[in-house]
C-alpha cells in the first residue's frame, strides 16, 4: 500500500503553490494524499509568518501531532515555509517531535530531507536563497482548470510593519520566456486561468533589465497564450503601478477586471511612517486612472488597523478613503509586531488592544457596506463564470466565480467544475452574489485530473 501525506497551508497563496509543490514532489516519489491525519505517514505543515495568531496555531497543531506520533511513531512530521525559515531553532526546541524543518528555498529538497530523516532521525535545512526557481518543480493542483505561476519571490520594499523581506529574501524574478513556456504547457493540458504571484509583481523584471515595463508586457505575453480566457495576477505595490500595467489590463481580453490593490492606512502620517511610499491622495489618483481606463473594474485591499502610532484621527482618515475608494472587498488585519520589523520595536507607541478592537470592528462595517453597495449594483447584470462546484450548504446550488473574482450561487443541475456558464444577477450580499443560469457556454476541457503536472 502506497504511504500517505496531508498538509495544512497557512497564508498566503504564495505557501498554497509552495504545498501544491511539495505536494507534486512526494506523488513522484509514489505516495497519495489522504485527508485522514490519524492515518497519515507523513504531515507537512506549511507556515506562514506574517502575523501572530499563525504561530499560535502552529504550536497548536504541533502539540496536537505529539500525541498522534506518541500513538504512531512511524509518522513523520515536517515544518516548512515562512515561520519555519524564521523560528528554525524555536520550533526545533518547541518541538523537538519534529522529523524535518526546511524553509521556503528548500522545497525541492523535501523528499531528500524526509528520506534522511528516516535514517539518521531529526533534520533541519533552511537555505537563505532559491538555487534555482522553483516553479520548475512538479505541483499537484487542486483545480485542474486554474493554475498558479510564480514570476516572482523575495521582496526589495522595507515596510516597517512587513516581515516578508527579511525571511523570503531579496527579490528574484522568473525570466518572461520560462513564465509564458510554463503558461503554454498548462494551457495545452487544460487549464485556462492562471494567477501570476508575486510579493510585489509591478516591480517584476527590475532584476532582469533596467529596460521595463516588464510586467505589462509579460501580462500581455500569458494573456495571448491559446487557451487562457483568464489572468489573474497578485500583489501589486500602489507605489509601483505603471500606467502600462492598467493599459494591459484595459487592452488585454483574458486579464480579468480585477484589482487587489493594498492600502494599509489611509493616514499620510501612517504610510509614511510605513514606508509605503505613497500619499492617500496618490493612491486614491492611481485607482481612478485604474478605473478610468478599466470598465467594470472590482477593486480590492488590506488594511492593517492599529499600526504603532495611529491615532483617532489617522484611523478616521482610514475610513475615508476607505469609504471614497469604494471597494468590492478588503481584508483587514490587527497590527501584528514582529520581531526584527522597524515596527514592532516602537512599542511606546503601540496602540491599546481594546482601541485597536473597536476601531477593526468600525472598519468592518464601512468595508461591508461598500461590498454590499457594489454588488447590489450588479443585479440584473449577466455575469461569465466559471463553476467551482455546488455550495456547501445545498447541493442543489452551484458556485461559480465571475471575471472580477466574485463568488455566484445559482441553482442548477449539476455542471463539471470548470465549466463556463453566464448567470443573470438577482440577489447580492457582502461576500457573495446569487443569480439564475442563462446558459452554458463552455464545457471543462481539462482531464478529469492533472495528477501531477511536470513543468519542466
Ligand atoms: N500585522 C498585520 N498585518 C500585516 N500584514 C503584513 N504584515 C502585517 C503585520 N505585521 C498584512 C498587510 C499585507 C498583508 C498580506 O498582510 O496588510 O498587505
Ligand atoms: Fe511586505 Fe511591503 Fe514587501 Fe508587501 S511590499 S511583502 S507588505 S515589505
Amino acid at each position: 500500500m502506497a504511504r500517505t501525506y496531508l498538509i495544512r497551508t497557512f497564508g498566503c497563496q504564495m505557501n498554497e503553490h509552495d504545498s501544491e509543490r511539495i505536494a507534486g514532489l512526494l506523488e513522484s516519489d509514489g505516495m497519495e494524499a489522504t485527508d485522514d491525519l490519524e492515518s497519515a505517514d507523513v504531515v507537512v505543515l506549511n507556515t506562514c509568518c506574517i502575523r501572530e495568531n499563525a504561530d499560535n496555531k502552529l504550536y497548536g497543531h504541533l502539540g496536537h501531532l505529539k500525541s498522534l506520533k506518541d500513538r504512531n511513531p512511524g509518522l513523520q512530521i515536517a515544518v516548512a515555509g515562512c515561520l519555519a525559515q524564521k523560528d528554525r531553532e524555536m520550533i526545533q526546541q518547541r518541538a523537538p517531535h519534529a522529523d524535518v524543518v526546511f524553509g521556503t528555498h528548500n522545497v525541492a529538497s523535501a523528499v531528500t530531507l524526509l528520506d534522511r530523516a528516516r535514517a539518521e532521525g531529526p533534520v533541519m535545512e533552511i537555505l537563505e536563497e532559491s538555487e534555482a526557481f522553483p516553479s520548475a518543480l512538479p505541483a499537484r493542483r487542486d483545480v485542474p482548470w486554474a493554475a498558479w505561476v510564480t514570476i516572482q519571490i523575495g521582496c526589495d520594499n522595507a515596510c516597517a510593519f512587513c516581515i516578508v523581506p527579511s525571511v523570503r529574501g531579496r527579490e528574484i524574478s522568473r525570466a518572461p520566456g520560462e513564465v509564458v513556456a510554463e503558461v503554454e504547457r498548462l494551457a495545452t493540458a487544460g487549464t485556462i486561468e492562471v494567477t501570476l504571484l508575486g510579493q510585489n509583481v509591478n516591480s517584476y523584471g527590475r532584476d532582469i533589465t533596467r529596460r521595463g515595463p516588464l510586467f505589462s508586457s509579460l501580462l500581455r505575453s500569458v494573456g495571448a497564450v491559446d487557451g487562457i480566457r483568464r489572468v489573474r495576477w497578485t500583489s501589486p505595490h500602489p507605489k509601483d503601478l505603471r500606467p502600462e500595467t492598467i493599459d494591459a489590463m484595459a487592452e488585454v481580453p483574458a486579464v480579468c477586471e480585477h484589482l487587489h490593490l493594498p492600502l494599509q492606512s489611509g493616514s499620510d502620517r501612517i504610510l509614511a511612517a510605513m514606508h509605503r511610499g505613497y500619499t492617500a491622495e496618490r493612491y486614491l489618483q492611481k485607482l481612478a486612472s485604474a478605473r478610468a481606463s478599466v470598465p467594470d473594474l472590482a477593486v480590492t485591499t488590506d488594511i492593517i488597523v492599529g499600526f504603532p502610532g495611529e491615532t483617532d484621527d489617522d484611523f478616521a482618515a482610514t475610513l475615508e478613503v476607505v469609504a471614497e475608494a469604494g471597494y468590492d472587498s478588503a481584508y483587514t488585519f490587527l497590527y501584528s509586531p514582529r520581531t526584527g520589523t522597524e515596527a514592532a520595536t516602537r512599542t511606546a507607541d503601540f496602540v491599546a488592544p481594546e482601541v485597536v478592537a473597536e476601531r477593526f470592528d468600525r472598519l468592518k462595517v464601512v468595508v461591508e457596506r461598500s461590498a454590499l453597495a457594489r454588488h447590489q449594483a450588479r443585479i440584473g447584470r449577466v455575469e461569465e463564470v466559471v463553476v467551482e462546484g455546488s455550495s456547501r450548504k445545498d447541493a442543489s446550488v452551484l458556485t461559480g466565480r465571475t471575471r472580477q473574482n466574485k463568488l455566484l450561487h445559482f441553482p442548477s443541475a449539476p455542471l463539471g467544475a470548470g465549466t463556463f456558464a453566464t448567470v443573470r444577477v438577482t440577489g447580492a450580499a457582502p461576500h457573495h452574489l446569487r443569480g439564475e443560469l442563462v446558459a452554458v457556454t463552455a464545457r471543462p476541457r481539462h482531464r478529469s485530473r492533472i495528477p501531477v503536472s511536470a513543468a519542466e
